[in-house]
């Protein structure tokens, strides 16, 4: 499997990474989110997923406020993994904060995370009090103190992308990521700039809920006694209630049938989709709530799709969207 480089930084990942917001311990809002995971389980996931060829982790100051990044280094240092061995991508929280806590917190994520290497480090999303220039001001002096290594963000819109690059330029850096919601199910990045600026930039897109929060793996359209349940707050958004999961049939069972050519699941292919239909701009972190998923989503990098199964995916998914 080949890893690509993340923006135009030296950081080489693998296609499919490991989202840990589910690593939350039902701390803090966001924390509530998912259901809370063991240690012992949190360990799974991560064994199984370096064992698929996942080689990156994707975690928040905000989920769980510092529970994840705790349990995703814990669950490394057991396994023995260090600096140099795996890519670490966090990101600093904006909400009610000016930039100044960039610089303020940073020490923080360092402990949560255990002393392991901040190679990408983020802006959450966009609701700061600050400036972005401000903000990649702070960001550029932790790369200069060597606290982190490259600068990312998240949920920036073609627009702050730009002047997030263009203000990290003039200190010598580079923007090297926007993590966005991107799936079969979301294509908005797809029209409104953001995927074009990526391009045009050289910044990746870091596809996050790239499964829909679990809606493409198909399980919540099963008949009846054999369909999943929503846990906690996703019963309740519209993609998952009955007519948003109609909508969105049409998709799972063309999904279900180049599963089956390739002896591998929606989900697989729902990941790979989006791996390769932008060539390489795109990587994806699944979130899992059990080591046997983290395996299936890791080991979607090994199916190769055809140019028709790629094409038959992206029509129908654009009669499916949820916006
Ligand atoms: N930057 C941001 O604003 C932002 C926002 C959201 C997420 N993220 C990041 O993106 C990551 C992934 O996004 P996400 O967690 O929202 O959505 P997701 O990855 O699309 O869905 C994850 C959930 O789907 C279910 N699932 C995953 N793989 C499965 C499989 N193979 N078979 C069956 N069910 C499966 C699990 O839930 P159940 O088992 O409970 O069904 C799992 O918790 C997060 O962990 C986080 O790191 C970032």
């Amino acid at each position: 499997m080949k890893l690509r480089s993340l923006g135009a930084s030296d950081l080489l990942v693998s296609p499919i990474g490991l989202g840990c917001w589910q690593f939350s311990k039902g701390r803090g809002l966001a924390g509530r989110y998912w259901p809370v995971l063991s240690d012992e389980t949190i360990k799974e996931i991560v064994k199984v997923s370096i064992e698929g060829g996942v080689n990156w982790f994707d975690t928040a100051e905000l989920y769980g406020n510092g529970a994840s990044e705790k349990a995703l280094s814990t669950a490394l240092i057991s396994l023995e993994k260090t600096t140099g061995n795996v890519v670490i991508a966090t990101k600093w929280s904006p909400m009610f904060r000016t930039a100044a806590s960039i610089l303020r917190t940073i020490d923080d994520r360092i402990r949560s995370l255990q002393n392991l290497r901040i190679d990408l480090y983020q802006v959450h999303q966009p609701l700061g009090f600050s400036t972005v220039e401000k903000e990649m001001d702070a960001m550029a002096r932790l790369v200069d103190a060597g606290k982190i290594r490259y600068v990312g963000v998240s949920n920036f819109n073609a627009d702050r992308m730009r002047r997030a690059h263009a203000q990290l330029r003039r200190h010598g850096l580079a923007l090297v990521s926007n993590q966005m919601s991107y799936s079969l199910l979301k294509r908005g990045i797809e029209k409104n700039g953001v995927v074009e600026t990526a391009k045009e930039l050289g910044i990746s897109i870091i596809a996050y809920s790239p499964l829909a929060q679990g809606i493409l793996t198909g399980k919540f359209h099963k008949q009846n006694d054999q369909a999943a349940q929503p846990v906690g707050i996703r019963k309740y958004l519209p993609g998952f209630r009955r007519g948003g999961l109609e909508r969105s049939r049409p998709l799972i069972a063309r999904l279900g049938q180049v599963a089956e050519a390739h002896g591998s699941t929606p989900a697989q292919v729902a990941l790979q989709w989006l791996n390769s239909f932008q060539g390489e701009l795109v990587v994806a972190i699944p979130g899992a709530s059990s080591a046997a998923q983290a395996m299936q989503n890791a080991k979607s990098m090994e199916i190769v799709l055809t140019q028709d199964e790629m094409h038959s995916l992206d029509e129908v998914s654009r009669g499916c969207q949820h916006g």
